[in-house]
């Protein structure tokens, strides 16, 4: 079998770890006026694997996700997900999809009037019709059990801390048993300690149900941790990509800015 070759100067030579793609990026384009965001933008990720995207603040990591789930339309290039265009999809045909992608937002997303296991009940109610009562219950308690939280069930968002409620809003997603998973920053805010608990967390995840992700985050040290491929995002161009160790080393100046402060 031969492997697709990338344009980014470092190949990931290991894609075939991994299943069918999930998401075929190419040459995407999104622009607000003068202020062209993705000029030129191409990503493949396949069944089972995390990808981290680094890139400076404002540089358009947000915009490429919600181009993703078709909150924002671009203007031009291939964005197929599940195997479909999504600019071509029906109102329906996005809904459908959008019901196999678990999103992580920054701020957790709860819903404040109810308690931690209706926040899980509802998305469930909506989407999963053909469960009965007694699989609903359980499946929440499993999900609350692997974030550690089948203690807080009853508990009001209220109640719980940050980190708590940024492991709900996880488990809300994984709940709904997403085939990709779109991390918006989750460890931002958190004390290292915490943030690492949540870094483990969505790796535990990929491994039980096989889940693709795409991870966008500052933390270097959750980067190093789910990782199986990082990208680094500069001027809307796919600029780099590659394991954390062949990022790590790259000669590139542009890249290596990310990568101070690392030791290997
Ligand atoms: N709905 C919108 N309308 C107009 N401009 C937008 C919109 N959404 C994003 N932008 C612009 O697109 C650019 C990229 O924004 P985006 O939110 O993707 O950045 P980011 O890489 O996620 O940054 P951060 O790391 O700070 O979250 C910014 O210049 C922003 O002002
Ligand atoms: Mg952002």
């Amino acid at each position: 079998m031969t492997e697709t070759q990338n344009t980014a100067p470092v190949v990931n030579q290991r894609t075939s770890e991994f299943g069918e793609p999930i998401i075929e990026i190419s040459h995407l384009q999104k622009s607000f006026g003068e202020n062209h965001v993705l000029t030129d933008f191409n990503l493949t990720i396949r069944r089972g694997e995390n990808v981290v995207v680094l890139g400076k603040s404002g540089c358009g990591k947000s915009v490429l996700i919600k181009c993703i789930v078709g909150l924002l339309k671009y203007d031009a290039g291939t964005l197929k997900v599940f195997g479909k265009e999504i600019k071509d999809l029906k109102h329906k045909e996005l809904d459908h999809m959008r019901a196999r992608i678990g999103f992580v937002f920054q701020s957790s997303a709860l819903y404040d009037s109810m308690t931690v296991r209706e926040n899980l009940e509802f998305p469930l109610r909506r989407q999963k019709h053909n469960k009965t009562k007694q699989e609903v219950k359980k499946l929440i308690e499993e999900m609350l059990d692997n974030v550690g939280l089948l203690y807080a069930i009853n508990l009001m968002p209220s109640e719980l801390s940050g980190g708590m409620r940024k492991r709900i809003g996880l488990a809300r997603s994984l709940v709904l048993e997403p085939e990709l998973m779109l991390y918006d920053e989750p460890t931002t805010g958190l004390d290292p300690i915490t943030a690492k608990e949540i870094s483990r967390l969505m790796l535990e995840m990929q491994r039980k149900y096989n889940t693709s992700s795409i991870i966008i985050s500052h933390d270097m040290d959750c980067a190093k941790l789910t990782a199986n491929r990082l990208v680094v995002m500069i001027d809307g161009v796919n600029y780099a990509q590659g394991t954390f160790e062949e990022l790590n080393h790259i000669n590139d100046p542009k890249v290596h800015a990310f990568f101070e402060n690392q030791q290997i």
